[in-house]
């Protein structure tokens, strides 16, 4: 062995890292007992493309970050393909200043799931499933790895200050879409097709009991409330949609706001449920690096006050723990931290 290489060697046993891993950021831990003021979210990122957003994302100083989906375009089935693209991603500098900074957390939507609108039928979803969790640094003892499915839900904050996030599987075990043979539009409703799958459903409803938590935000890959443009939504299961309504109506959580991606567009949609006595909003946060700048006009009955766009964003929400009843405000904002809207909601 030369002397080359017997330092090589030395060095690799003293590092006690394998030459073949890339290495990442130490991830920022997630520390259950804080209390999270400033919570930052978004979706539709593709790993191989410039990512200058984090820099805004980062400068908010944001207690937590949220994927929302479409978090890299894996669409494979190759699972070595999947894993060097969430290595692509998780080796991104900004990405990595990120998790420096800020704990992760996350849940798919259909690209990183592996398949263009993907359902329960995706082949690879349980090992597709694992490497989302690795790209997350979820812990190989946590208890979702011991479950089917990607939905997870976390609790934040002490005594009047819980938060908890609940983040909705919509791909494991969604049926099928109903194609619109006719073509006037892109799927027709799924009367009876289900979204969540009984399990999770259940899990769902055990997470909505908890009276102690003030408030909680609810996650998915596609929107839960608009129900007007051709794309994929929960609406294309109306009875699943109307399932999770009328649960957040039976449970009567003190607070909720639901958060979705997939559009490549930010919007506000809002809907008033019978007994539920706060408005409940959908924000959709959607186009990281990934946006769709040229939507123009698109009808969403549910959009509050026009609040659209189709530049590059991530959502923020900003708790007022202070205020009497709760308050947050919800922000939109983009490249060069430009806000491009903002929200106020009252519990
Ligand atoms: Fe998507």
């Amino acid at each position: 062995m030369t002397r080359v290489s017997v330092l090589f060697v030395f060095i690799i046993l003293i590092s006690g890292c394998n030459p073949s891993q890339p290495t990442f950021a130490k991830p920022k831990p997630l520390k259950t007992n804080k209390t999270l003021s400033t919570i930052a979210f978004g979706s539709c990122n593709k790993q191989y493309l410039p990512q200058p957003i984090w820099e805004f994302v980062t400068q908010n100083k944001p207690d937590l970050w949220i994927w929302l989906g479409d978090n890299i375009y894996g669409d494979t089935e190759n699972m070595d393909t999947l894993k060097k693209k969430y290595d692509l991603q998780k080796s991104n500098q900004e990405y990595q200043k990120l998790i420096r900074t800020c704990p992760i957390i996350g849940i798919w939507d259909d690209h990183d799931y592996g398949t263009n609108d993907g359902d329960k039928n995706y082949p690879k979803k349980a090992e597709s499933r694992d490497l989302m969790l690795d790209f997350l640094d979820v812990s190989k003892k946590a208890p979702i790895r011991k479950r089917e499915g990607a939905y997870q839900a976390y609790t934040f904050g002490k005594k009047e200050k819980k938060v908890k996030v609940i983040l909705l599987d919509g791909r494991y075990f969604r049926d099928e879409l109903t194609k619109d043979n006719s073509k006037k539009k892109r799927y027709l409703p799924n009367e009876t097709g289900d979204v969540l799958g009984e399990t999770q459903w259940q899990w769902l409803a055990d997470q909505l009991s908890d009276k102690s938590i003030n408030l909680y935000l609810i996650g998915c890959g596609i929107q839960m409330i608009p129900k007007d443009h051709r794309f994929e939504k929960w609406a294309n299961f109306p009875r699943a949609r109307q399932r999770l309504f009328d649960l957040l109506q039976e449970k009567q959580p003190k607070g909720v706001i639901l958060l979705s991606g997939d559009r490549h567009i930010a919007e506000i949609s809002k809907i008033k449920l019978d007994g539920l006595p706060y408005d409940l909003y959908d924000i959709t946060s959607s186009g990281l690096n990934r946006s769709w700048e040229n939507i123009g006009e698109e009808f969403n009955q549910y959009r509050v006050d026009n609040k659209m766009i189709g530049q590059k964003n991530f959502g923020l929400l900003k708790i007022d723990w202070n205020a009497q009843p709760l308050k947050v405000k919800v922000e939109i904002r983009g490249l060069q931290n430009k806000l491009h809207f903002d929200q106020e909601i009252d519990f």
